[in-house]
């Protein structure tokens, strides 16, 4: 089972990247999105995002994952009982169909190796008419040379893989655009009505 390297870990648990997230990367993020009801954040790392998520929509049933044990340790110690943590790999999710009414993926899909599975996964947990919201890092030579030093798996989003792999996975982009001097792909995308659940 393929997990973080101590780069990653450390990022992900490090005090800096959890008050930037809070105060900067998870309001960006999930802007304009209309978050209700029962969310799954897929690959929450430590509990960053999802600690913030908890804050500001107190009224949300927030079900947050992650595949190293590490990290879903650390989630548990940060969010308590704001937030169900289970271990689970995005590309088999230990949830029914339509389970969910919201999916959020946060910088995240990148290390998912096979991360077509990984949509094709969401968009099985997701309701109809329910959202996927996120962003993630694209290929590009900076990132390449960032994960270089890095040796936990990832296999960069090239852009134009990016829409044929919604429609395979049956979501439809809401909106999807480059951001960070095209190094990030921000992204809403639909589960449409009608789907069977
Ligand atoms: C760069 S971190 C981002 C963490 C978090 N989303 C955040 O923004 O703070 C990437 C996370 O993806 C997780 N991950 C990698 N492959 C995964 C998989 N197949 N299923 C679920 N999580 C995975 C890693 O364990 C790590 O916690």
């Amino acid at each position: 089972m393929p997990v973080m390297s101590a780069v990653e870990r450390t990022f992900c648990r490090n005090p800096l990247w959890g008050a930037a997230a809070a105060r900067l990367v998870l309001p960006r993020a999930v802007r304009g999105a209309r978050l209700g009801g029962d969310v799954l954040e897929i690959g929450a790392g430590a509990g960053s995002m999802a600690g913030e998520l908890a804050r500001r929509f107190g009224d949300i049933r927030l079900t947050v994952t992650d595949l190293d044990p590490v990290m879903v340790g650390s989630a548990r110690r940060r969010l308590g009982d704001r937030a169900t943590v289970t271990a689970a790999d995005a590309t088999a999710l230990p949830f029914a169909h339509g389970s969910f009414d919201v999916v959020l993926s946060f910088l995240m899909l990148h290390h998912v190796v096979r991360w077509e599975d990984a949509l094709g996964e969401v968009a099985r947990v997701l309701r109809p008419g329910g959202t996927l919201v996120g962003y993630d890092l694209l290929d590009t030579a900076p990132s390449r040379f960032v994960h270089a030093v890095d040796r936990s798996p990832v296999r960069l989003i090239r852009h134009d893989a990016f829409a044929p792999a919604l429609a395979a996975a049956g979501l439809e982009p809401t909106r999807v655009t480059r951001a960070l001097a095209g190094s990030l792909i921000r992204f809403t995308v639909t589960k449409p009505e009608g789907d069977a659940p």
